[in-house]
């Protein structure tokens, strides 16, 4: 092993020891930002100011129930839930939509339940379209497509597509891309798809970066040649209510 890669692995068990920590102080300041938007939702006449703090509320909440996943993921006891796949996407592109702006985004078929870790999911989601945001920063064409394939005779697999027309990733670069720390930006920690991968794998799942040959082939089954990197991700799907 290289020093780097053992420095790279130092920090990386220093990263895991700090985590509770730092949720234990995020999660205080969480509390503290809950309190005070609520106080100025009661304070507040105009209802569109009102109407801000209860979003400001509403997505404390998520963030709360994220960290929480976080932590009993992290602990091994991660918890199952029934949700639809198409709330996760929203949810995310909701989330990001500052970031997401200028994109066109088309997602098909996501109308599927699935019986996992809702916030880890809504997690790796985050992480896929924050990344093709960045990589459609400078594209002409910015196009996100996010489509889902049900495969019936493997254990109820369900794989879902997420592709951008933005910069692609550089052969050279395409073995790294999961490794912790590894990152091509300026202000990237390197570590949202190596967590992406992680959560994936706890939950019987896993993600793959398609090659040009697997591009290929599906470009031309779904007429979809402006996308220049597509991650599949392969997840179960709820047994006994597999669609709406
Ligand atoms: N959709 C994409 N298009 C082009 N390159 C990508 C895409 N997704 C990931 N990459 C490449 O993989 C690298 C690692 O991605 P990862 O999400 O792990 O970290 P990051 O995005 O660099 O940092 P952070 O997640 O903290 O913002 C990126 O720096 C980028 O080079
Ligand atoms: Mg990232």
């Amino acid at each position: 092993m290289r020093k780097s890669e053992l420095e790279r692995v130092q920090l990386l068990a220093d990263v895991g020891l700090l985590t509770p920590s730092i949720i234990h102080d995020i999660r205080s300041y969480l509390t503290a930002i809950k309190g005070n938007a609520q106080i100025g939702e009661k304070l507040s006449n105009d209802p569109n100011s009102s109407g801000r703090f209860r979003k400001i509320v509403e997505l404390v909440d998520r963030a709360t129930d994220m960290i929480e996943s976080f932590r009993k993921f992290y602990k091994g006891e991660s918890e199952k839930e029934r949700f639809v796949l198409a709330d996760i996407l929203n949810f995310a592109v909701s989330l990001l939509r500052e970031k997401l702006a200028g994109i066109d985004i088309d997602i098909k078929g996501a109308d599927v339940f699935i019986d996992g870790n809702k916030s880890l999911l809504t997690q790796v989601f985050i992480n896929l379209l924050s990344n093709s945001a960045d990589a459609l920063l400078n594209s002409d064409k910015k196009i996100i497509r996010i489509w889902v394939e049900k495969i019936e005779n493997k254990k109820s697999k369900l794989r879902i597509f997420v592709g951008d027309s933005g910069s692609g990733i550089p052969p050279k670069i395409r073995k790294k891309i999961f490794k912790p720390f590894f990152t091509t930006k300026d202000k990237g920690t390197g570590l949202g798809l190596f967590i992406v991968k992680r959560i994936l794998e706890r939950s019987g799942g896993r993600i793959k970066l398609l090659d040009k040959i697997e591009m290929k082939k599906i470009q031309k089954k779904e007429n979809l040649n402006d996308l220049n990197t597509i991650f599949m991700v392969e997840l179960s799907y709820g047994k006994g209510a597999d669609s709406r």
